[in-house]
């Protein structure tokens, strides 16, 4: 495990327990999965899942999900708000992580970015399964300027990252009310072909 990150974001989740707070899933996702009536049964996994705002949006509309995070604290957090037959807990550094093959309806990348883990992972969804991946981008207008260029996306990448899949809806937009600093955002919603 990178046991710097495992440090670094358990200390962060221990001392504000408020990011580990309730919150509302991303509005794109919700959109586009409002359009089918079922999900009973269905298969997702929420890579870097933190306090969990998708994993428990996927599981109530009845999802079984993969969880996955590097945090303990923010997995025992979310171990008691979810039901343990919808829901697995993974504790697991996403950079040694390669999710089984075929396996997935859905997979959710949000306000986290890795590109090589996007690559080892298109494989995990099944054909006609759609990945969904929402996170910050590098704008002049950003309120915090010091973020780590590795973790910001460009303009367009996520229509280049998935080239091949079929696009289902692109977004640019800036971020949700509740966070600390304004910053712009991009999320795609890609479906596998092949
Ligand atoms: C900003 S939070 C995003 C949480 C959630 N996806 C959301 O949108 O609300 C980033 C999460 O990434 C996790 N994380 C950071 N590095 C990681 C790694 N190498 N492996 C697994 N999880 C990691 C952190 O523990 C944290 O929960």
């Amino acid at each position: 495990m990178s046991q710097k990150d495992k440090i670094k974001w358990n200390e962060k989740f221990r001392s504000n327990p408020e990011l580990l707070a309730p919150r509302e899933p991303s509005s794109m996702l919700k959109q586009f999965l409002s359009k089918e009536k079922n999900h009973i049964d269905k298969t997702a996994l929420d890579l870097a899942c933190g306090g969990g705002r998708h994993t428990l949006y996927l599981a109530n509309l009845g999802f079984k999900v993969d969880a996955v995070d590097i945090s303990k604290v923010a997995l025992d957090s979310l171990k008691e708000k979810i039901d343990l037959d919808l829901v697995s807990l993974i504790e697991s550094d996403l950079d040694q992580f390669s999710p089984e093959a075929n396996r997935y309806d859905l997979i959710v990348m949000s306000n986290f970015l890795d590109r090589e883990l996007i690559k080892r992972s298109c494989g995990a969804l099944k054909i006609d399964g759609v990945f969904f991946v929402e996170t910050y981008m590098d704008d002049p207008n950003n309120e915090k300027q010091n973020s780590n260029p590795n973790f910001l996306l460009q303009k367009d990448e996520l229509k280049e990252i998935f080239k091949g899949f079929e696009i289902l809806e692109y977004r640019e937009f800036w971020n949700e009310p509740y966070e600390i600093y304004r910053m712009k955002k991009e999320a795609v919603l890609a479906r596998r072909l092949i």
